[in-house]
């Protein structure tokens, strides 16, 4: 049975801070931002937000859209690393917000969990909700899986830069107009690290930045030799030999805890894949430098970051591979579109690839290319770590979808932040009653409790 995407809706925050605001106050030049890490805008939550109600906003939103009625769901998966408690599922937060409108117990047939493993979860969660489709347990429900994350750093780290929030939610299928999933190839690869996580009862993660975007990279290419195994042996596609997997997918998503890393994953994986055939000859030819080599190939990842002398090679060596026609041809064809909608909102954690696929259906769409048929990569990282990369296929009728897309509008009209608002939310000051915008048609946090007896226990109602 066919499992995949029948629909994608978002929810982004409609407060932002701008790139050029932000390097003022930190004393950073804004061409690093905005150039060095393609970060323009990075969207804020309003005191009165919180995970959970962004991802009711986003569930009411695709609903509503395909008219759907509670009975429609028999799964509601929410994946997050933004959780507020440590046994309570955010599901139930946005079961209980979703009834507010639809009637108590609107849901009570529905079963769901809420998966964690960084950035990486919402794509475990797609992907045991699609074998829930082909193994026809759905009778003809559909699922709904949520991506929700609050992306916040400590203020003054070098995190602070690639911050973020927002919700992506899927709606799943066994008739999917927008993607159909390529069956028995999903890959994953694990190890434990602590590149990025978050202590119990701390707010913001402890943060390797250069480490993690290594290991990131490092991760997904391991995922990736996976896959091409499964995709090989499966017969999904048949490799000539001076052909790379990556040949085969017409666009890849990335993972983007902020823009340009997909630019630096793509650039790691296409080098690492073009590297075994002849077409590399060439290449090299046209950089006009051998590929650096670090002292210790064998060395663990910080024996490489610590050898400068190859880091700052490889960063040249790699900078001329960015700009060579051939790899600037895969960069514009297949990622650059997903990358739009990263630089205007940020860093969304879970939702980031998935925010990066809705961007590039929008804007590929608007080009006029014609996307029925072409396969879609997915390379997904979560720190800690583990990644899984698996593909799709878009589906005839998906025009029905990604005709209406419109990034700006589905945002709403945005706020743009002074610092001082900025630091205020920040830092928790604000209750959820002194919010900066009145929502109407919204979910919205109203208390949370600090009595001992009721303590953490949320309060939402749906703004009319
Ligand atoms: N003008 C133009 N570009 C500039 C610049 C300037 N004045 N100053 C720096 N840059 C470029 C750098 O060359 C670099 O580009 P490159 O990656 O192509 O080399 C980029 O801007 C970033 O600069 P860098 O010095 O590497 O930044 P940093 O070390 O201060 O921090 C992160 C960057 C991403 C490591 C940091 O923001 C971070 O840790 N973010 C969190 C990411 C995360 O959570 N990852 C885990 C989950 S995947």
């Amino acid at each position: 049975m066919a499992a995949g995407i029948d629909d994608i809706a978002i929810y982004i925050p409609r407060l932002y801070i701008d790139a050029a605001d932000f390097a003022r106050a930190r004393g950073l030049d804004p061409i690093k931002l905005q150039k060095g890490l393609g970060v323009s805008q990075m969207a804020i939550v309003d005191a009165n937000q919180d995970p959970a109600c962004l991802a009711a906003n986003a569930c009411l939103t695709i609903m509503q859209k395909n008219k759907l009625s509670p009975d429609d769901i028999g799964r509601l998966y929410v994946s997050t690393e933004s959780a507020f408690d440590e046994s309570k599922a955010m599901n139930s937060y946005v079961i209980g917000m979703l009834e507010q409108v639809y009637g108590q117990g609107a849901f009570e047939h529905c079963g769901g969990v809420e998966t964690k493993f960084a950035c990486v979860s919402g794509s475990y969660a797609l992907y045991d909700n699609a074998n829930w489709i082909r193994a026809g347990e759905a009778e003809g429900k559909h699922a709904l899986v949520v991506v929700s994350d609050i992306a916040k750093y400590d203020m003054g780290s070098s995190g602070e830069m690639t911050q973020g929030a927002g919700s992506v939610v899927m709606l799943l299928n066994d008739e999917p107009r927008l993607l159909e999933f390529d069956p028995k190839v999903t890959a994953t690869s694990i190890k434990d690290e602590y590149d990025f996580y978050r202590p119990f009862g701390k707010e913001t993660p402890i943060v390797h930045g250069q480490y993690s975007n290594l290991l990131y990279m490092i991760q997904v290419r391991k995922a990736l030799e996976a896959y091409k195994k499964k995709v090989i042996s499966s017969g999904l596609i048949r490799l000539k030999p001076d052909e790379t997997i990556l040949d085969h997918m017409d666009y890849i998503n990335m993972h983007l805890p902020y823009s340009n890393m997909g630019k630096k994953a793509l650039a790691y994986l296409v080098r690492h894949e073009w590297r075994q055939l002849p077409r590399w000859k060439k290449i090299l030819e046209a950089i006009g430098m051998d590929e650096p080599r670090p002292k210790d190939p064998r060395g663990t990842i910080e024996s490489v970051l610590a050898d400068d002398e190859f880091m700052e090679k490889d960063h040249e060596f790699t900078k001329m591979f960015t700009k060579t026609k051939e790899y600037q041809e895969v960069y514009e064809s297949k990622l650059s579109s997903s990358l739009i909608a990263s630089s205007m909102i940020g860093n969304l954690y879970t939702a980031s690839l998935y925010l990066g696929f809705r961007s590039s259906l929008e804007f590929e769409y608007q080009k006029g290319i014609d996307l029925a048929g072409k396969r879609v990569g997915f390379g997904s990282y979560g720190s800690g770590s583990s990644a899984m990369v698996f593909s799709g296929v878009i589906q005839p009728e998906y025009e029905q979808i990604v005709k209406n897309m419109n990034l700006e509008v589905e945002i709403g009209e945005r706020r743009r932040l002074t610092w001082k608002e900025y630091e205020e939310l920040h830092e928790n000051k604000l209750s959820p009653e002194e919010s900066m915008l009145h929502a109407k048609k919204e979910f919205v946090l109203v208390d949370v409790q600090t009595k001992t007896e009721t303590r953490g226990e949320r309060r939402y109602v749906f703004n009319e």
